[in-house]
């Protein structure tokens, strides 16, 4: 095994997952192995303290007048669940058949080491590389960002770039190059259906009060019409139709409809009439149940009216919606339809705006160019599904676009069991981060 697969496997043996508190020592142990990788590399580096987990943030000897470039990537992951599906242990990296299975392999420590060991070696081999870097990674991505909010806001000074470097986001195809320009936003949301006062006896009461796990599907229900189209009023009010531009580079990608089918295993597709699968997934809005529950989930039947069921949705946000506005019409909704004899509670979670981006930029240009000299082909230009919430604030708080350059395949398995991360995009993703700092420096 290289050095670099070796430390790559010691960054995935850290259980970082942010969601899950019992974890939170394995997120800070992760910070700090982080620290001390990036300071033997001669880069200065530290750990800094929030409310939550901690940032990593490190920067090489910065000079007035140079170009300055922020590499992002977060190094928390999401929940192992279920573990029974796991063919591998999550947190023990192995290399099969070509690919690393863990947890984070794709989702971000692959990506992310990439571009560490990248600079690694970039400044081992150029140590007056005329850029000013600054690396900074988080330990909160996968639950909403919200310290590196609040660092930001506060160090705009410290953080002030001309342009950002991230890969977190997909690859069309094995060999491919993809740069993405667009992300969607989210907004996401619990509900809390009470009824009675305990679980009740189903013939003794059933008929003659609500069930709140009957009135929640009908809410649920009631979310969507037939065709799939969000039911909520106003929710498509502030969507904006495709570019025309945007149209015709995305009719070059293969067939997107097929690619849906093949990653998730469904037997036919569903979604907005009148969109192509790109279209809905990347430029259109959707609202989406991510957990449902109440009542008996035991073995057997048991005769209950349970006293509450909950729900938790997301919506994911295109250009220019934004997450209160929408989570604001979905609470009007869902308490417009609610019946009397239940309490609805609904609680809002985290937020992100969606982003757009300059794929065409002096910098945009720069990255394609970067990412053709890696991969020998044109790159693909694409918007996003997923959400990076901290991508958009970037632009707001400091002015400055992201550079995307997606190394996730579909078939990795982000979120899901049996993640991995092709070893052919690692190796290709360390180069791919030093040809884009080159071009960064190189250009007038
Ligand atoms: N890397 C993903 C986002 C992503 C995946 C973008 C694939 C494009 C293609 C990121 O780690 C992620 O999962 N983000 C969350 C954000 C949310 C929890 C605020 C998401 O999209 O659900
Ligand atoms: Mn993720």
């Amino acid at each position: 095994m290289t050095p670099d697969l070796e430390c790559l496997f010691s960054f995935l043996r850290f259980a970082s997952v942010s969601t899950d508190p019992g974890q939170a020592g394995e997120v800070q142990a992760c910070a700090h192995w982080l620290v001390e990788l990036l300071q033997g590399q001669g880069l200065l580096a530290e750990t800094v303290a929030t409310s939550g987990h901690p940032l990593v943030l490190a920067r090489n000897g910065h000079r007035a007048g140079r170009r300055s470039v922020l590499i992002y990537g977060h190094y928390d992951v999401q929940p192992v669940d279920p573990l029974e599906l796991w063919e591998t242990s999550p947190f023990e990296p192995v290399l099969k058949g070509g690919k690393i299975f863990a947890r984070g392999a794709t989702d971000n420590k692959g990506q992310m080491m990439a571009h560490v060991l990248g600079v690694g070696k970039l400044l081992a081999a150029e140590p007056d590389l005329p850029l000013n870097l600054t690396l900074l990674f988080e330990g909160e991505e996968e639950v909403g960002s919200q310290s590196l909010h609040q660092y930001l806001k506060e160090k705009k000074e410290e953080l002030a770039c001309d342009v950002v470097v991230v890969s977190d986001t997909g690859m069309i195809a094995p060999g491919v190059p993809t740069m993405g320009y667009g992300l969607r936003g989210i907004t996401a949301l619990e509900g809390r259906v009470r009824g009675p006062a305990r679980d009740v006896h189903s013939g003794v009461y059933g008929g003659a009060i609500a069930n709140p796990a009957t009135v929640a599907a009908r809410l649920l229900a009631s979310l969507h019409d037939k065709e799939g189209r969000v039911a909520v009023d106003g929710f498509y009010d502030e969507v904006q139709p495709l570019h025309d531009w945007e149209r015709a580079l995305w009719d070059q990608l293969p067939d997107g409809d097929q690619e849906v089918r093949e990653a998730t295993g469904v037997s036919e597709l569903f979604g907005e009439s009148g969109f192509s699968s790109y279209e809905r997934l990347w430029a259109r809005p959707t609202l989406e149940v991510n957990g449902l529950g109440g009542g008996y989930q035991g073995p057997g039947s048991k005769t209950i009216v349970p006293a509450e069921a909950f729900f938790k949705l997301s919506a994911r946000l295109v250009p220019n919606q934004s997450p209160d506005e929408i989570f604001g019409k979905i609470q009007k909704h869902l308490e417009a339809n609610c019946p009397g004899g239940v309490d609805l509670h609904l609680e809002q979670g985290h937020g992100g705006q969606p982003y757009l981006g300059d794929p065409q930029s002096e910098y945009g240009k720069a990255a394609q160019e970067a990412l053709g000299r890696v991969f020998g082909k044109e790159p693909m230009l694409i918007r996003e599904g997923g959400s990076i919430p901290i991508i958009q604030a970037f632009q707001e708080e400091l002015g400055a676009d992201s550079l995307m350059l997606g190394l996730a395949l579909p078939d990795a398995q982000i979120h899901s069991p049996n993640e991995s991360f092709h070893l052919e995009n690692f190796e290709k993703g360390m180069q791919l981060s030093q040809e884009v700092l080159r071009g960064l420096a190189a250009l007038p």
